[in-house]
């Protein structure tokens, strides 16, 4: 197909492969069609887009996964699609909403369903919680994706609680510049374990 391309048709066709390649990957989690950490994930891609990085954004109540059985629910179209999605990023952002001391169930059935895709990632994570006391409650995740599968997880992590959002607003301008420093330390960091 390339033998067919003239010079500017080749020129763009290796623009927008490099893009693809480029793409950071924000990942919204909660299944609430209210979700407060959807509206973290939002101001991520929007923080993305304003530093010029080419942007996937995959929302689980967009792309419905089965749950994880370990055994034949990975031959499915749908999970192979997405851990293609993982594994083809530059840098991932995963918004999680905090149920019972630790993401929800989705964010781990993810996980679970895409496992080695997450391998040498770079990962940021966005977190909405009911209650300040539950910050923590990333770790076990993020000690599974740094452990099992090598990610570097950037310590610029983003906790919100229902006090940083008016109705379906964010509205705490502390929370949203603490977005923008995650989107550019993702970018960065991304880069530099690209280049190294
Ligand atoms: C099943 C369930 C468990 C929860 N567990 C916690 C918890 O352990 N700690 C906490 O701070 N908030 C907890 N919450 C509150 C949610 O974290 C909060 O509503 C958050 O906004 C959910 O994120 P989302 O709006 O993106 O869905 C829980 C909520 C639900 C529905």
């Amino acid at each position: 197909m390339l033998d067919s391309l003239n010079f500017t048709e080749l020129t763009l066709h290796i623009i927008l492969s490099r893009r693809h390649h480029m793409q950071r990957l924000v990942i919204s989690s909660s299944l609430d069609p209210d979700s407060r950490s959807r509206l973290m994930a939002r101001h991520a891609v929007a923080a993305l887009e304003e530093l010029g990085q080419p942007v996937d954004w995959l929302d689980l109540q967009e792309t419905p996964l089965p749950m994880c059985d370990g055994s034949t629910v990975y031959g499915t179209s749908e999970v192979i699609q997405v851990a293609d999605r993982v594994r083809t990023a530059q840098g991932i952002i995963l918004a999680a909403p905090v149920y019972n001391f630790d993401v929800n169930a989705a964010a781990k059935n993810l996980i679970e369903l895409t496992g080695r895709a997450w391998q040498d990632q770079v990962v940021g994570f966005l977190l909405a919680a009911g209650g300040q006391s539950s910050y923590m409650s990333i770790m076990s995740l993020a000690n599974s994706l740094m452990l099992d599968f090598r990610c570097l997880i950037l310590p610029k992590f983003v906790y919100a609680t229902g006090q940083s959002f008016k109705g379906d607003q964010l509205t705490d301008s502390m929370t949203v510049s603490r977005i923008t420093e995650l989107a550019e330390s993702l970018a960065n960091v991304a880069d530099a374990v690209l280049k190294a």
